[in-house]
Formats: C-alpha cells, sequence, structure tokens
C-alpha cells in the first residue's frame, strides 16, 4: 500500500484515498495535478473514474441481493463519460429535463431504467421520454398528471406514473436544497396524495406503478428519511384499502458527503434501517429506488485553479485564483464549504487568505479565511467539486466553459474540451 499521507499535507483529502498526497505532490489515482495543471492549463475539473467506482460499491454492498435500483441524480455531473461509467455499472437514471434524457440515451443507459422527475415537465419532453419508454415519470401534481394523461393518450401509449409526494419532513439541511417540506414546491402534498392517486386510477393512458418523494440533499441523519417513510406506507396502506397497489417506492433525498468535518451517513447505515422498516410494516416486496447524486460523484472530482495574484491587506489576505463563481456557484450560492488543498505542498508559514476569482461580484469567493502556505503562480484543488460543480457553471462574465478529465489509474482522458473564444460568441447574431 502507497502511503497517502505527507507530513506537509494539511488534511486528509476529502476525496481519499483516490485523492492522495504522495510526498509533497497532490495525485489523482496516478496522476500528478501539478502536471496536469501544467499541460492542459487551469481551471480544470479532473474527475477520478476509481472513485466513482468506490462510491457505486458503496450502494451496491449495501443492498447486498435486495430488490433496489439506484438511479443516479444526474443532475449531479451529467458528463458523457460519468454516465456512461455508471450505466456500465449497471445504473439506473433519475432525469429532470428532456436535455438530460437525451444526454443519458447519448450515454447509452437503458432507458427502462430511467425515472423522470421534476415540477415543470412539458410537453416536448413528457413525448420524448413515453417513446424512449422510460420506466416511470414521477409527477408532482395533479395539473401535470392530467397533462401526461392527453399526452400519453394521443401517442397511443400508457405512462407508468409515481406520484410524488411532498411529506412534509425536515431534512435538517441548507434551506436551498431542502425540497420536503409543505412549504417547497415540490410534490403533491400528503393529505392530498391519495385523492390524487384515485383520479389517476381513472384515467386511461395512466399506469398507476409507484410512489415517490424527496426530501433534500446533502443529509446526513437517517431520522428524516424514516419520518418519510413512515408517511409514505402510510399512504400505501390507505391506498391499498382503495384496492390501488404499489409496486415500487422511489425513497428520494441524497446522502450527504463530507466536504469539511461532517459524517455522513453510510448508504448500508440508511438501507439497514429502511428495510427494518419496510418489512416489520410488511412492504419488504416493494421494489425500493434510491435517487443518489452528490453522494456518487461529489468526492470523485476537485477543481484545479492557479493562484493569479496574493492581494494583502490589513483587514483580509486575498488569494485571486483563475476559476470563479461561475466555474463553482456553491460557494456564492449557498456560502458552501469546499476544502482546498495545494497541488504541491510548501515548506513554510501559513498565511490565512480569502481565495477569490476574477469576477465582478464580491459573491465570487471559493472559499474563506484559509490558512495556506502558498505563492503566486501555485496550483490548488477546490475540494468535493464532483457534483453540482461543472453541471451548474455558466458563460458569466463570457469566461470559456472548463474542460473536464477523468483520470483512469496513470491515463488521463480529456472528456470534455475547454470552450473557445468562438465558442462564446457561437450562435450570436448581430441585426443587419
Ligand atoms: N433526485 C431529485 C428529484 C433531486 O431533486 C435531486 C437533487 C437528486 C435526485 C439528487 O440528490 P443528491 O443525492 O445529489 O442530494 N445544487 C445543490 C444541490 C441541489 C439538489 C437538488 N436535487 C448543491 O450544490 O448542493
Amino acid at each position: 500500500m502507497t502511503d497517502h499521507s505527507s507530513p506537509l499535507a494539511m488534511r486528509t483529502p476529502a476525496g481519499a484515498p483516490h485523492f492522495h498526497y504522495q510526498g509533497d505532490a497532490l495525485y489523482a489515482e496516478g496522476v500528478r495535478l501539478h502536471d496536469l495543471a501544467q499541460t492542459l492549463g487551469t481551471p480544470l475539473y479532473v474527475y477520478s473514474r476509481a472513485a466513482l467506482g468506490t462510491a457505486w460499491s458503496a450502494y451496491q454492498e449495501a443492498i447486498g441481493g435486495r430488490n433496489v435500483l439506484v438511479c443516479y441524480g444526474m443532475k449531479a455531473n451529467s458528463n458523457l463519460a460519468v454516465l456512461r461509467e455508471f450505466a456500465r455499472l449497471g445504473s439506473g437514471f433519475d432525469i429532470v429535463s428532456g436535455g438530460e434524457l437525451a444526454r443519458v440515451l447519448a450515454a447509452g443507459a437503458d432507458p427502462s431504467r430511467v425515472v423522470f422527475s421534476g415540477v415543470g415537465k412539458q410537453v416536448w419532453e413528457m413525448r420524448a421520454a413515453l417513446a424512449a419508454g422510460v420506466k416511470c415519470f414521477n409527477v408532482e401534481s395533479v395539473p401535470e398528471l392530467r397533462r401526461l394523461s392527453g399526452v400519453a393518450a394521443a401517442a397511443g401509449k400508457r405512462a407508468a406514473v409515481s406520484l410524488r409526494v411532498n411529506p412534509d419532513v425536515d431534512a435538517q439541511t441548507h434551506p436551498y436544497i431542502s425540497t420536503g417540506l409543505k412549504e417547497n414546491k415540490f410534490g403533491i402534498a400528503i393529505d392530498q396524495a391519495a385523492s390524487a392517486y384515485e383520479l389517476a386510477a381513472t384515467l386511461p393512458a395512466i399506469e398507476i406503478v409507484g410512489v415517490d418523494c424527496h426530501i433534500g440533499s446533502q443529509i446526513t441523519e437517517v431520522s428524516p428519511y424514516l419520518d418519510a417513510l413512515d408517511k409514505l406506507l402510510g399512504l400505501i396502506d390507505r391506498l391499498a384499502l382503495k384496492g390501488i397497489r404499489l409496486r415500487h417506492l422511489d425513497l428520494g433525498g441524497g446522502l450527504g458527503i463530507r466536504y469539511d468535518d461532517e459524517t455522513p451517513l453510510a448508504p448500508s447505515a440508511l438501507l439497514d434501517h429502511v428495510f427494518a422498516q419496510l418489512n416489520s410494516r410488511g412492504y419488504g416486496h416493494l421494489e425500493l429506488v434510491l435517487e443518489p447524486g452528490r453522494s456518487l460523484v461529489g468526492n470523485a472530482g476537485v477543481l484545479l485553479t492557479r493562484v493569479q495574484y496574493l492581494k494583502l491587506s490589513e483587514a483580509r489576505n486575498f488569494a485571486i485564483v483563475d476559476a470563479a463563481m461561475n466555474d463553482l456557484m456553491r460557494p456564492a450560492l449557498y456560502e458552501a464549504w469546499h476544502g482546498v488543498l495545494p497541488a504541491m505542498v510548501r515548506n513554510q508559514s501559513p498565511v490565512l487568505y480569502d481565495v477569490v476569482g476574477p469576477v465582478c461580484e464580491s459573491a465570487d469567493w471559493l472559499a474563506r479565511a484559509r490558512a495556506l502556505a502558498i505563492e503566486e503562480d501555485d496550483v490548488l484543488a477546490i475540494e468535493s467539486a464532483g457534483a453540482y460543480g461543472f453541471v451548474m457553471s455558466s458563460n458569466y462574465n463570457s469566461r470559456p466553459l472548463l474542460p473536464e478529465i477523468l483520470v483512469d489509474g496513470t491515463e488521463t482522458h480529456l472528456i470534455r474540451k475547454r470552450q473557445t473564444l468562438d465558442d462564446l460568441i457561437q450562435g450570436e447574431s448581430i441585426p443587419a
């Protein structure tokens, strides 16, 4: 075994062991990140293929032989190479748009393992998903149910439907990523769900197959899941009395990852609790669907960025880097904490810096008050950037979208090219 620790390293990488120090250099698997930055330029997203596999295995080992379908919440990272990797491993997919459907099909995924979530499905998206033959639509309102019924009837098909119920539970996470409270826009209120199912049962182009909820993201406690499950099982009991039987239960809500010092809940802990509750209530036969995004990819990626200037002042020291809020939006949007690691460790005293980008917004920061031993031109790795990193990026300030690299052992694959300045204006025109 390689010794992954370095006496000079400041903290164990969140993506360990796939991201680790050897001596004073940070590696992704067998690739030295400083070299990658030299060759390909910065900023740059780097993912570890082995880390994707390890995260996937944690779910598979937790599942054992039980009837569980993992549908990767692909909004977290939808690069085709990442999707292909999960498809190869046998994953299903949770999609939320016609664009995600197109991607997942392009990656060669099996549409019969795709669930389609989202509060605002449009007619064209419904048509495309029916034509592809998705496993089910997670329907979030009665008007959506009626629209889907019409679209399916016109296409001469029956749409498999699971109603997304809003269980009104507090996932104890950031308000922007909590989705299962009654004041959130998502799902059908739990007390209206039974009547929505009764309506669904009367619509000829609708086939009821399941029930579904999603309570939030970066969840680190098991109790919100069990509260939601309890409410869903109560609903299933009531539906059974009306002769409405379901085949699957989709327990959405994403397990957290370690960004800083969180103790994430392991898939095995979650599943053991969930199956204990399912079995004790007599629902062990239901297929369980999970929709993890972040926990499959979050710590499989870093964002490499280069220090441009060190700006020291009495009030604050700034490390101005070449990545910005448009490349990684989470700090600006949620005040999210991401670890910052030097690609090469320096043997000098650290200084407190705010790591900020070049965008003209005070919200353009990536990390605050970090003790870093750095100089201008050093390369830094912003950790835990595999989920909700590239996918949330934009061209703000006319900054080209970043390249993405997949590391596999000592090999590197360019899985997305850096946008060029020509790409930036492509598709625009000036009226004569
Ligand atoms: N399924 C549905 C219907 C979802 O809405 C989500 C996430 C997922 C699955 C995946 O959840 P995960 O396992 O990643 O928690 N941009 C935010 C996260 C937003 C999550 C929204 N829904 C962030 O950067 O923290």
